[in-house]
């Protein structure tokens, strides 16, 4: 059987869909870095890796020492290729400008570092997340510095978007816009090869990731909408329904890329001024991107995710995704 690398892979698409050979580039360089994340979380305590840096990001979460050294593999890995003209992330308060020793290029890369922190100590899957934009034109300056304006853009411009999962194996799963395949790193080849091609989720399903402690302040839709899941065969949805919930969105993502699901991060009336958990740029677009290349759907219960236009960097937004057929139900509910 002769093996389809990511780099292949790559290359394919340039001479099949005119995919540029910067993009190619950016893709295989954000790769490299993921397999060098995969290799730091591997090595855990031996790696003096796990435990917290004591210092907080721009959301006001407690950094990790993991997701401080993920972002900073990310930005050494990207900033001298030439290929981007600048990068934003979870963990840094503004834009990142390319330093000047280093050309710069046609587009924007975003990214959370490390995503489902929480689960580093515990030994659980977390992953990384990466969405690319273009640069808008009237951005594109090799002398100036780049404005954070340049990344607000609708998640239906995003050329690419993917994540890493470090799990049991480490995966790279990835959208051109041309569907999503599924790469697994071959630790012995040092590469990412293809192993899942035509990812596609179940339009149906009987499964939910809500975390459910939050219950008591969501939204009545959304209240409903798990109340008659709960129900079970006996209620109106006359099916049984089960429940997980990793707490890392990779983890879950991944489980519904792979036999169907939803997945919910709704507005909660805890923090009543922050309108959901979940970051538009580095987290809801990219997976909403990856969701809808596999025949899901994604919503923040009341329009499709990919639609809104962004207002600022560290914008968060409730989070519906995965079968369509569910999505339409919960987010046909907040419509009523
Ligand atoms: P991050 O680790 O990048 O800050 O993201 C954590 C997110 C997401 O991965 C997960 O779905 C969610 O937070 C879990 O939240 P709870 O701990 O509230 O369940
Ligand atoms: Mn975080
Ligand atoms: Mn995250
Ligand atoms: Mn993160």
């Amino acid at each position: 059987m002769s093996r389809v690398t990511l780099s292949r892979y790559l290359i394919e698409q340039t001479r099949s869909h005119n995919t540029p050979a910067d993009l190619r580039f950016l893709i295989e360089v954000v790769a490299r870095a993921c397999k060098e994340i995969s290799h730091a979380v591997s090595k855990g305590a031996l790696g003096g890796v796990l435990g917290s840096m004591g210092t907080e990001n721009v959301q006001g979460e407690v950094q990790k020492k993991l997701d401080v050294m993920s972002n900073e593999i990310l930005l050494e890995a990207n900033e001298w290729g030439g290929h981007l003209a600048g990068m934003a992330s979870e963990e840094m308060d503004n834009a990142y400008q390319i330093p000047g020793k280093y050309p710069k290029g046609a587009y924007l890369l975003v990214f959370d570092p490390l995503d489902g922190s929480s689960n580093i100590d515990v030994n659980v899957s977390v992953g990384t997340i990466f969405s690319v934009l273009r640069c808008p034109e009237q951005h594109l300056s090799q002398n100036d510095a780049l404005n954070e304006q340049a990344f607000l853009q609708p998640g239906t411009k995003q050329v690419a978007a993917g994540y890493a999962i470090y799990g049991p194996q480490t995966m790279l799963m990835l959208t051109l816009g041309d569907g999503v395949k599924g790469f697994t790193l071959d630790r012995e080849l040092g590469s990412f090869v293809l192993t899942h091609d035509n990812i596609r989720v179940p339009e149906t399903t009987a499964e939910f990731a809500i975390n459910m402690s939050n219950q008591r302040h969501w939204e009545a839709p959304v209240k409903r909408y798990v109340s008659e899941m709960l129900a079970g065969k006996e209620g109106v949805l006359g099916k049984n329904y089960n429940m997980r919930w990793i707490a890392s969105m990779v983890a879950d993502v991944h489980r519904i890329l792979t036999r169907g699901g939803i997945f919910m991060y709704p507005w909660d009336a805890r923090e009543p001024e922050k309108p959901g958990k979940l970051r538009l740029m580095y987290e809801a677009n990219p997976m909403s991107f990856i969701i809808e290349q596999a025949g899901g759907a994604s919503t923040d219960g009341r329009q499709r995710i990919l639609d809104i236009q962004p207002n600022s960097l560290h914008q968060r937004v409730p989070v519906f995704l995965g079968s369509k057929e569910e999505v339409a139900r919960v987010t046909g509910y907040h419509q009523e």
